[in-house]
Order: structure tokens, then sequence, then C-alpha cells
């Protein structure tokens, strides 16, 4: 089956109230470890790839690792997004360049000139039957080509959401109620807490329309723990609770990224072989490891977090 956009997924998953897992691509092992999870719980699946991930690992490289996985996972829909288009270009190259979805974050710019560059994209895009996500309030933390300091993270004001839909046209809408990138989301001692009156206010006023939840990795204790005692250091990493993404799935959110408890999952496995066993240096020892740990993030997240297990054959 080739490549889906998302307009069904998250036509299926607002009706229904469940949510798309949107996981971020940098390599095989973790193009594998969520297509297998995905796959095997019969769950639609979004992957995504930033700008660095195209710097790292390469377009053609990711598109054809994404082909593959449709290949063995012929059953469930994948949707493939651009994560944090910084400008009309990068999205451009990846419309062009065969992904279904691309995300511009323009977000960082005044309201007026994130329609400007958004309204460009989504006219590009629509032209050539790609969906778009755009962005309105800022998170903090850090992407490769998107820094946000935590002093500058704004919540999204819901009074600006319709004019901002409706001038655009964009598909999606990513918003900001507390969640940021990264592993280090809370302070120690800090009670999690997101805005749930902004989301609630938002989707008053957008209805039916699909709402998107970045950075919103739980950061498991589990794997935290792992990569500590295995010679990391990685203390007080605090992510977003999980009974709150249940919530947030449950309500006008239909997509919900998750990049950094990939990556401590697939550090934790690579970890635990490499601390344990100096005399190891056949990469696929430790790989195989990380890309179980990962496999099990992302059916962890499907069944537990998400509720998007066996939604596959009505999102196709
Ligand atoms: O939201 C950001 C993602 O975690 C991607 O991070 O730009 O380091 O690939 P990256
Ligand atoms: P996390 O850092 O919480 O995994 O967020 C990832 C993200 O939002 C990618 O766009
Ligand atoms: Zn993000």
């Amino acid at each position: 089956m080739p490549l889906v956009t998302t307009t069904n997924m998250f036509k299926k998953a607002y009706e229904g109230g469940y949510a798309i897992g949107a996981f971020n691509v940098n390599n095989m092992e973790i193009v594998q470890g969520i297509t297998e999870a995905a796959g095997e719980l019969n769950s639609p699946i979004i992957l995504q790839v930033s700008a660095g991930a195209r710097k790292y690992a390469n377009h053609t490289y990711l598109t054809k690792l994404v082909e593959a996985a449709l290949v063995e996972n012929p059953n469930i829909p994948i949707a493939l997004h651009l994560d944090h288009g910084a400008d009309f270009e990068i999205c451009k190259s990846c419309i062009d360049g065969g992904f279904t979805s691309v995300m511009i974050d323009a977000s960082h710019h005044a309201f007026d000139e994130n329609i400007e560059i958004t309204r460009k994209v989504v006219d590009y895009a629509h032209e050539r039957g790609v969906v778009v996500e755009a962005e309105l309030g800022q998170l903090a933390g850090v992407e490769d080509d998107v820094k946000v300091a935590a002093e500058d993270a704004s919540y999204t004001h819901p009074d600006e959401v319709e004019e901002f839909v409706d001038r655009t046209g964009v598909d999606s809408l990513a918003i900001a109620i507390g969640t940021s990138h990264g592993a280090f989301k809370f302070k120690p001692g800090q009670k999690p807490m997101l805005r749930f009156d902004i989301l609630d206010e938002v989707s008053k006023r957008l209805p039916n329309f699909p709402i998107v939840l970045h950075g919103a990795s739980s950061v498991s204790q589990e794997y935290v723990k792992i990569i500590q005692a295995n010679g990391g250091n990685l203390a007080d990493a605090i992510g977003i609770p999980e009974d709150m993404l249940r919530q947030a799935a449950r309500s006008a959110v239909c997509k919900i990224n998750i990049d950094s408890d990939l990556r401590l999952a697939l550090t934790a496995g690579v970890r635990e072989v490499m601390w344990n066993h100096p005399e190891k240096f056949d990469p696929r020892e430790y790989l195989k490891v990380g890309r179980q740990y990962v496999k099990d993030v992302v059916a962890h997240k499907i069944t537990t977090v998400l509720g998007s297990e066996g939604k596959a054959p009505e999102c196709l």
C-alpha cells in the first residue's frame, strides 16, 4: 500500500476518541521498531522526519527505509511527515520528495507573518495532494533548526485560532498547552501541569478540527533507570504523565508527537549491552536490543496512551 495522508486518520481518530502516534525516525532500527509494533497491533502510524534527521541520514535513505516498512507492513496506513519545517523551501523539498504531510513551523514569527508563510506552504502542498500542519504558540525545547528557550515559550491564544485556520487553510494545528521538547520537561519537585482549559477552548472554536500535541514524551523512568545503571547521566529527566496524554487523545488531539522516548529506549538498549559486555563490538548485538526497546515503547504507547490498537482498517 502506498503512503497515505493524515486526512482519514484524523477524521477517524477525532470521531473515535483516540490519537495517532507520530514517531520521529532517524535510522533503520527506529523505523523497524516503530513499524513492527504498529504492524503487530494493527495501528495506523505517522513516521516523521526532522531537518536534523534529513541532515544525519539523508532524504533518500529515510524515504527508502519508509518504503521498505510499507512493503513489510502492507495492512497498516503509514503517513510520512516533515516535522518542524522551518521555511517554505524545506517543505517544498519534502513535498516534491514524496512526503504526504508537512509541518510548517513559523510559530516564532508574528501572527500575520506566520499566516503568510503557512498560506504559501498550504497552497503548494494542496495542489499536490499533501496536507499541512502549522503551529500557534511556542513550546520550549530544542529542535535542530527551531530553538525556543523556556522563557520565550508561550501558550496558544484560543482567540487567534479561528482566524489562523481560516486564513491559512491548514489541515491541523499544533498548540502549546505546557508540553515541551526533550527529556527535561519539568523541574524536580514541580507538579506536571497541562492547560486543558486552553485545549477545550481551542476545540470549541474549531469544531471537528484535528489538534496536534508536540513534546509529548513521557520519559519512562524504566528506561532512564537502565541508562543510569549502565553508565549514563540523565538524572532528573521528567516527561508528561501518561494519564494526561490519554486524556488529550480522547479529545480533539488527533496526533501525538514522540521522539525523546524512542531516543531513551534505543540508548538504554545500547548502553545495557555495551556496559555489561565491553568485549562486544558487533553493532548488530547492541542495536538489536535498542530496536527491541523502541518496539516495546511504541507498543506501549499504542495500547495504553494513544488508543489506536486495531484501528488500521478504518483508517485505510
Ligand atoms: O521536536 C523535535 C524532534 O524531537 C526532532 O528533534 O531536530 O533533534 O531531530 P531533532
Ligand atoms: P518529545 O521531545 O517530547 O519526544 O517531542 C517530540 C516532538 O514534539 C517532535 O516534533
Ligand atoms: Zn515538536
